[in-house]
């Protein structure tokens, strides 16, 4: 053969591989149709003598949730396909590698462990057609295994406690997926749920709270809930979900915090704690001043605990929290000071490295690792902690160059507790913006770690911190469909496009979603607005998610009977006026997923002048950045981390160029005030104006008391200069103290 004939062949083959699109998630490796029709049939068969009762029992239990895809009730004959499993026990290069393939008459499994055989069927379901009164299965052939070891969901059960049938229940369909860690949160502030024998109290009183924080933590006044509230797990509980899991391939990886988000066990033990003072659980949100203190007693408190939870999990890693501790009370702590002292630590960040230390070398000891939060960086790291890197992605590069294992969870993409969508439609979340686009973009090795090195990236996880969902639905919704864009990112070695994810799910994924009765959400598929600076005014665009125009209306709400302008087409254009402000709802609608979207636009005097930086916005928090503060828009609330510009290098400096037929007479600025994302609002705020952008004369000079400063402009200006003074660093006590907080702007009203 000629070489050109090979290449012919070899381009042919690549190409026919890429075109095969299983709609199987997490996208296998390697996957090709083989030619033939599709085989039709009625019962799938599949032979388990060889494979144990546990793992066989998940089979069945599968079997029952997709009833559908395996049998079908038919008047003749059933026509039966038959599955042959088929065991390796050698142990092969790639994690829980199995091959799966069907020659038109039988269905072949490899595998190389129990995990693997459940992935392999979870594989196949995906792949069986339901056509209404048969099945029918096309012949293929399928190599896959995990390209990370650590492929993890968390749940947060202190903030609000979850049923054993629930937790079963995310275990069932995450195992489903292919997620192999699941990171149960059973200790923090306002409750702690997992039975110690030898300290009831933990769970007598550090059970339950009295009262729960109604709506957001920003929002004030704050108001309360005055149930009696929570529950815990009994240890014969917590033994059979670890079962359960285990059966279904998955770990789970306890975590007891310290020494921070202590209040509940505090509630219990106050003599834990540096002053001694019971306070009850709490039903607040955040950070909290008293942490365990770290004299000898609640050392060997907490030893004693982790010896009960080694005793309950398996899992090779024990996770010890280590976020958020602030040092208040160690600082003031005649114990706390003397261990610095008697141990030459030179300041409380080597005190919480040393109380670390004596948890690293416990669980050293009982054959266990330990793992973290990223905050256990600081003050050194004790010899064999892995590390969890939620504070952006530092953490973790620091720690795998320092040859640590590594699982990434940085909270821009892998925080599921942020909204997924617009702020104002979805249900309250905590603050943040991480969409199913994002999500799906995340790759688990950051740049900045040595090749020697990327091996201690072990993978990556979402987290779900329960403050905002207080139900299991909303859980759900939280999670699906965005577990399903995660799972790419540890599983997949060759995820497609977005935009082939998206077809994936809406042709197949939900489907099977539904068959688990999975509330996921649709905040994904509602058309979105693009809003751009034309000359003299601004253009609002609607578009669906496939990027395909949709229809806009526009409602004059300022005026009593505004009229509805129906705009067959995808943009309406305003331009500046030199009129009064006036209002209008705008909404795009889009046929496919039946959903809409809506934004309240305001036509002031500025939209769209232009704005030139002198100060540049953080990359991530820079969306639309040439309108952005000029689109008549306002940033949402609570914060979804768009329509925002977001500073974090210190004072904040930009010029705008006014349109020199209008009279200014005030202009409002608006800031955002989300401490517990370290979005402080700034100090004050100057305007300067000039005629000739050179000599510049302060008009107004005003301290920011709250989100909204009005400013009234003196004189004609050809440019404006906003300087917006800001804080050094977050005061102590609060979140991400010590570190520059963001200052985040949106729209400049001019009236
Ligand atoms: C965390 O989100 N405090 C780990
Ligand atoms: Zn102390």
């Amino acid at each position: 053969m000629k070489p050109v004939t090979l290449l012919f062949l070899f381009v042919c083959g690549l190409s026919h591989f890429n075109h095969a699109q299983s709609h199987v998630i997490p996208t296998p490796q390697f996957y090709e149709q083989l030619p033939g029709e599709p085989f039709k049939f009625s019962l799938l068969i599949t032979d388990i003598t060889s494979v144990p009762k546990s793992t066989s029992d998940v089979l069945f239990s599968w079997n029952n949730t997709f009833r559908n895809l395996v049998e079908k009730k038919s008047d003749s004959i059933p026509i039966a396909l038959k599955v042959r499993l088929n065991q390796t026990t050698e142990k092969h290069p790639e994690n829980d590698f199995y091959e799966l393939s069907f020659d038109g008459k039988l269905i072949n499994i490899h595998y190389t462990s129990d995990a693997s055989l459940l992935y392999a069927y979870s594989t196949l379901l995906q792949l069986i057609n339901d056509e209404g009164h048969q099945l029918s299965l096309r012949p293929f052939t399928l190599k896959d295994y995990a390209k990370f070891p650590w492929r993890g969901l968390h749940l947060d059960v202190c903030r609000h406690f979850f049923t054993v049938d629930e937790v079963k229940r995310y275990i069932d369909i995450m195992a489903f997926y292919k997620y192999n860690k699941f990171h149960w949160h059973l200790t923090d502030d306002q409750g702690w749920r997992i039975e110690i024998k030898k300290y009831p109290l933990l769970t007598e009183i550090g059970g339950y709270r009295d009262s729960t924080l109604n709506d957001h933590y920003n929002t004030s006044p704050r108001t309360w809930n005055t149930e009696h509230y929570g529950g815990f797990y009994t240890q014969a509980q917590i033994k059979d979900v670890v079962k359960y899991a285990s059966d279904r391939g998955v770990t789970i990886v306890p975590e007891i915090e310290m020494p921070g988000h202590a209040r509940a066990a505090l509630a219990a033990y106050p003599d834990l704690s540096c002053t001694g003072i019971q306070q009850p659980v709490t039903g607040l949100w955040g950070v909290f001043d008293d942490i365990f203190c770290s004299k000898e007693e609640t050392i060997s408190f907490l030893q004693d605990v982790l010896t009960e939870v080694v005793e309950l999990f398996p899992s090779e890693y024990i996770h010890i929290g280590g976020d958020e501790a602030p040092k208040t009370r160690w600082k003031t702590c005649e114990k706390c000071q003397n261990n610095m002292r008697k141990y030459q630590l030179k300041d409380e960040h080597e005190l919480q490295s040393w109380f670390i230390r004596q948890m690293d070398e416990f669980l050293t000891r009982k054959g266990r690792k330990l793992i973290g939060w990223d905050e256990i960086l600081e003050g050194g790291l004790s010899p064999n902690a892995a590390v969890m890197s939620w504070r952006g992605e530092e953490g973790g590069i620091a720690a795998a160059n320092e040859q640590h294992e590594v699982v990434m969870t940085p909270g821009s993409h892998c925080y599921f507790d942020h909204y997924q969508g617009d702020s104002q439609t979805e249900p309250l979340a905590f603050g943040g913006y991480t969409p199913l686009e994002k999500v799906y973009a995340y790759n688990p090795v950051p740049a900045g770690i040595s090749p020697d090195n990327k091996k201690y990236i072990l993978g990556a996880q979402a987290n779900l911190w329960t403050e905002y969902i207080a139900d299991f639905k909303q859980v759900e919704y939280m999670v699906y469909p965005r577990a399903l864009a995660m799972i790419q990112n540890t599983w997949s070695t060759n995820k497609p496009d977005y935009q082939s994810f998206i077809n994936t799910l809406t042709n197949r994924q939900f489907d099977l979603l539904k068959y688990w009765n999975v509330n996921y959400s649709l905040s994904f598929a509602k058309p979105v607005f693009k809003i751009t600076k034309e000359d003299q005014g601004i253009v609002i665009t609607g578009t669906s998610i496939d990027n395909n125009p949709v229809n806009i209306a526009s409602k004059c709400t300022s005026e009593k009977k505004g009229k509805e302008l129906i705009i067959m087409g995808p943009s309406i254009y305003f331009s500046r006026s030199g009129s009064d402000a006036k209002t209008y709802r705008i909404t795009a609608f889009e046929n496919k997923f039946h959903s809409s979207s809506t934004i309240n636009f305001i036509n002031h005097k500025g939209i769209g002048l232009t704005i030139e930086f002198i100060t540049p916005p953080n990359k991530r928090y820079a969306h639309n950045l040439e309108s952005t503060l000029i689109d008549g828009v306002l940033g949402a609330r609570p914060w979804n981390g768009s329509q925002w510009l977001g500073f974090n290098k210190g004072n904040v400096e930009f010029i705008v160029h006014m349109d020199e037929k209008i009279n200014y007479k005030h202009v409002t600025t608006s800031a955002l005030d989300a401490t517990t994302s370290w979005i402080h609002l700034p100090d004050s705020v100057v305007v300067y104006g000039s005629d000739e952008g050179v000599n510049w004369k302060e008009i107004a000079r005003q301290k920011v008391t709250g989100e909204q400063t009005k400013i009234a402009l003196k004189g004609k200006n050809k440019q404006l200069k906003f300087v917006y003074t800001t804080l050094d660093a977050i005061p102590e006590g609060m979140p991400g103290e010590g570190y520059k907080p963001f200052t985040f702007l949106d729209e400049l009203i001019f009236e």
